[in-house]
């Protein structure tokens, strides 16, 4: 099982743009046995991808030229034992105005709540907690 974990920061993102995202990904991730997590704050996305190797890096090119961000890096490439983002095709939470940040801190650190590397769930606690002061 391979794992992949990238950065990017959105551009010309639109609405509707997540929703779509979403269900291309969903679709797509589905297909392809991928499973994973995106976290969005209306300024950047924290992805992770996991599957086999070769549909997550074909996954992982297509969505580095996606015209909806730029400036992607990876921060975390490798093997790992087990999937640790659960069975969600995509599993997602964002930002918005609307959003409580004790419950958007909640529900973040309750999905990754069974990641068992302590360094990929203290990034996404971390981020969404950098998310929600910005
Ligand atoms: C932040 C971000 C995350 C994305 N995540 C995925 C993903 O997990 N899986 C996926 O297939 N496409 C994802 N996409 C969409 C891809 O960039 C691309 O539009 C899509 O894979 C094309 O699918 P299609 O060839 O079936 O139309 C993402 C795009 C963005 C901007």
């Amino acid at each position: 099982m391979f794992q992949l974990i990238y950065i990017s920061t959105a551009q010309n993102i639109l609405p509707n743009d997540l929703d779509s995202i979403l269900s291309i990904s969903r679709r797509n991730n589905g297909r392809d046995g991928i499973t994973g997590m995106l976290l969005f704050n209306g300024k950047r996305f924290l992805q992770a991808l996991e599957g086999e190797e070769a549909p997550v890096m074909a996954a992982y090119k297509r969505i580095k030229c996606d015209h909806r961000h730029r400036a992607s890096a990876i921060l975390s490439s490798k093997a790992v034992d087990d999937r640790q983002f659960g069975n969600w095709a995509m599993a997602s939470q964002r930002a918005t105005r609307d959003t409580n940040d004790r419950s958007l801190i909640e529900a973040v650190d309750a999905l990754v709540a069974d990641v068992s590397d302590p360094n990929i769930r203290a990034l996404f606690s971390s981020y969404v907690r950098m998310a929600v002061a910005a």
